[in-house]
């Protein structure tokens, strides 16, 4: 085949791949298969790959993906893309739009309109158009510049790669920017999900053990951390899950190969439109019928309003038809419809006064209370479990919830048989927050606190002061043994891999270990001898372990599970007493005397030193080398962040805040809440707002994620 042979081939081929793309993917019509649509694609690339001369930055080949980015480059928004405000009560909402009407009938404008929107729950985008040709995709970052990602957005099916239209000549004559939103259809991000679970547990032996992040309490002591995640007996799958769609969606936009960014579909939505071609005279609305014609994705779920009630109306259904949606929103958007009227009403340093946002109210669903189950907590609380039918809510399924206690059980008025109402707000976990009574069936059982423990039958004690059951049996209760062997174990104690519940399980019932000193003494024979462990994942297991030997001295003392003493407490027990030695010598009155340590605490970590079997335990680590003193002086003077102080801001993609503060602290430095001068770095995550503004206003030293790994010497 000639050159221009071959060239008048690709043309008609990016023609109608470019035209069956649009009714697949805007207009929901295809005319071919899958299969077929595929088949002119391959043929398409295999051309441009016998005639690389002939490769065009719209060509849509460039929708399987192939470039490479390392770094995404910073661009300015020629128009900054601030965000709106939120509100979360009908009440705030009128008092809007009241204040908008009145503003505006005093400025003469009596007639006007607002366009109702759903909220699309993704990643804000920004396109940029010139000639009709997709020249520069990029994120909303910190409003004013964002991440330059083009190449992974032209793997996005709903963003045309170029546009032709002549009733908008113009527009294309003069270029025009596209803002909307990028998001992940929830069956995509199951699919999704589903695939990386797979993938871990092929790589991890028990893919049941590990908790996700998103569920681990900041700070364990008073909660059973075995009862935090029962929940969302899926999610424990792996830490490696996306927690909803929208995380999803951002951490595929950060890919750095567009193929895999390709793989994952995402879906963009258009809602703004800006041109210099564009008289102010058009409606939003309008612009919005022209984003269509263009060949943009727009929803059709907008409405324009003309009255409080309309608004009302609006919110109502979609409050309730959101669960519908084959997308995820979390809330409605109302926007003044005149751009002359958004143009007099202007905007404040952070968002529109001719917008707002009305967030939806926690997701609530009804199913059954099948039965309820009693869970024993490492320091031998016994915990009411919620066993229920299934159901979906906010993208996952539930069969089971912590009751919390029988306090709770006796505020509900909860029986077994009952409909109740769960709910999840944000993305934690969810609870059950009433009882539907007129679903009451007659036979509905009260649930009764048991008089012995459901694990090693001791009979039940209530502590003074105190709302919970406990099981006394510290030493002999199977329950209690799991549950501290599985809190050393976690994340934010001394962080061993691989160490979870089905593998405690296997280690107690073997009598292999009764406390965490016993993990040290563990040999590769004797892990053998179990079910489901082989070669590689009794060498992992056996690493894990040395690994978390030289964990701070902090850590460890968190790890111990004492009661009252969370990771904070910890940190402070850590610095005031420099050594397990010293804290074995302490006495309750050194415990009370230092700052932080109320009397609760010290005398709870009083009694756990006088203990005989703390000191067997601490015998058991300090053979077996685990460190079992602070080096917080040392550290300060060699450390990378001494005296220094970081702030956090926006969300971190690979860290949890708490992780992400606890390696600023162990390297000496501060943390703090607010930017100020006196702040020495700013640690700028996704969706950063205002601290980021005044970070860079004072012209401070700020981080994305990355550059603070490495400060903190992570990623080496
Ligand atoms: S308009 C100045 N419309 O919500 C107005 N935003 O802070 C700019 N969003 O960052 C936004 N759906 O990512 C607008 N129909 C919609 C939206 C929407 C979702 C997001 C957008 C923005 C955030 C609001």
């Amino acid at each position: 085949m000639t050159q221009s042979q071959a060239q008048k081939k690709i043309n008609r081929l990016r023609q109608e791949i470019e035209a069956h793309n649009h009714r697949y993917y805007v207009l929901a019509q295809p005319s071919i298969s899958d299969f077929d649509f595929d088949k002119l694609l391959e043929e398409l690339v295999l051309l441009e790959s016998q005639f690389p001369d002939l490769v065009t930055p719209d060509s849509p080949s460039w929708r399987v993906g192939g470039a490479v980015t390392k770094n995404f480059p910073t661009v300015l928004h020629r128009e900054r893309m601030i965000s709106l405000s939120n509100t979360y009560s009908a009440e705030d909402l009128t008092e809007f739009l009241n204040r908008t009407k009145k503003t505006l009938e005093g400025e003469g404008y009596p007639a006007f309109s607002f366009v109702a929107e759903l909220k699309f729950d993704g990643i804000a985008v920004s396109l940029r158009y010139e000639h009709g040709k997709f020249v520069q995709g990029a994120t909303r970052g910190d409003g004013t510049a964002g991440d330059e990602i083009t190449q992974n957005l032209k793997t996005i099916r709903t963003i045309p790669l170029t546009v032709q239209s002549k009733p908008h000549q113009a527009l294309i004559d003069q270029g025009f920017e596209v803002r909307g939103e990028v998001f992940m259809l929830k069956s995509d991000f199951e699919k999704l999900n589903a695939e990386r679970a797979k993938l871990f547990e092929r790589s991890r032996m028990s893919p049941a053990d590990a908790v996700p992040a998103e569920s681990e309490p900041a700070d364990a002591a008073e909660t059973d951390a075995s009862i935090t995640s029962v929940a969302e007996p899926k999610m424990k799958a792996s830490e490696k899950l996306f927690a909803n769609p929208r995380n999803a969606t951002a951490g595929t936009l950060k890919q750095q190969d567009s193929r895999e960014v390709a793989k994952r579909k995402l879906t963009m939505t258009a809602y703004s439109l800006h041109s210099p071609a564009l008289p102010n005279t058009t409606t939003h609305a309008e612009r919005l019928e022209i984003l269509r014609d263009l060949g943009f994705n727009v929803s059709t779920d907008y409405r324009v309003c003309h009255s409080l009630e309309e608004v009302q109306d609006f919110l109502l259904h979609w409050e309730t038809g959101r669960e519908n949606l084959s997308y995820e929103i979390d809330g409605a958007v109302l926007k003044v419809n005149e751009i002359t009227l958004q143009k007099l009403l202007g905007e404040t340093s952070k968002s529109p006064r001719w917008a707002i946002a009305y967030k939806f109210s926690a997701r609530r669903a009804e199913t059954k209370l099948k039965d309820v189950t009693f869970q024993v907590g490492r320091i031998g609380t016994i915990t009411p479990v919620a066993e229920l039918d299934p159901v979906r809510l906010a993208g996952s399924t539930i069969s089971r919830s912590t009751l919390h206690n029988f306090d709770e059980t006796r505020r509900l008025d909860v029986r077994i048989g009952d409909t109740v109402i769960l709910e999840k707000s944000g993305d934690v976990i969810p609870k059950i927050i009433s009882v539907n009574l007129e679903k009451r069936p007659a036979d509905a059982r009260e649930i009764m606190p048991p008089e012995t423990c459901p694990l090693c039958r001791t009979p039940l004690v209530r502590r003074e002061a105190e709302v919970g059951l406990y099981c006394p049996n510290e030493q002999g209760c199977a329950g209690q043994i799991r549950g501290r062997l599985l809190h050393y174990a976690s994340r934010n104690a001394m962080d061993i891999e691989n160490l979870g519940e089905a593998v405690v399980d296997q280690l107690f019932t073997a009598s292999l270990v009764r406390d965490a000193g016993d993990l040290y003494v563990l040999t590769k024979p004797q892990l053998l001898e179990l079910d489901r462990f082989g070669e590689k994942s009794a060498e992992n297991l056996l690493a894990a372990i040395a690994q978390s030997k030289s964990r701070s001295f902090a850590r460890l003392i968190f790890g111990l599970g004492i009661r009252h003493v969370g990771l904070a407490t910890a940190r402070v027990l850590a610095d005031a007493f420099a050594s397990m030695t010293l804290l074995q010598a302490a006495t309750f009155e050194a415990f009370q005397n230092t700052p932080e340590i109320g009397g609760t605490i010290a005398q709870s970590v009083a009694d756990y030193f006088l203990k005989s079997e703390t000191k067997v335990l601490i015998d058991k680590l300090e053979a077996a080398g685990v460190r079992l003193q602070s080096d917080v002086k040392l550290k300060i003077e060699n450390a990378a962040l001494a005296g220094k102080t970081v702030v956090f801001t926006g969300s971190l993609e690979t860290l949890s805040r708490d992780a992400a503060g606890q390696l600023v602290l162990e390297r000496g430095g501060k943390l703090s809440g607010t930017v100020s001068k006196k702040t020495d770095y700013v640690v700028a995550g996704g969706e950063a707002g205002s601290k980021l503004e005044k970070a860079k206003s004072l012209g401070l030293n700020i981080l994305s994620e990355t550059e603070f790994l490495n400060l903190m010497d992570v990623n080496k």
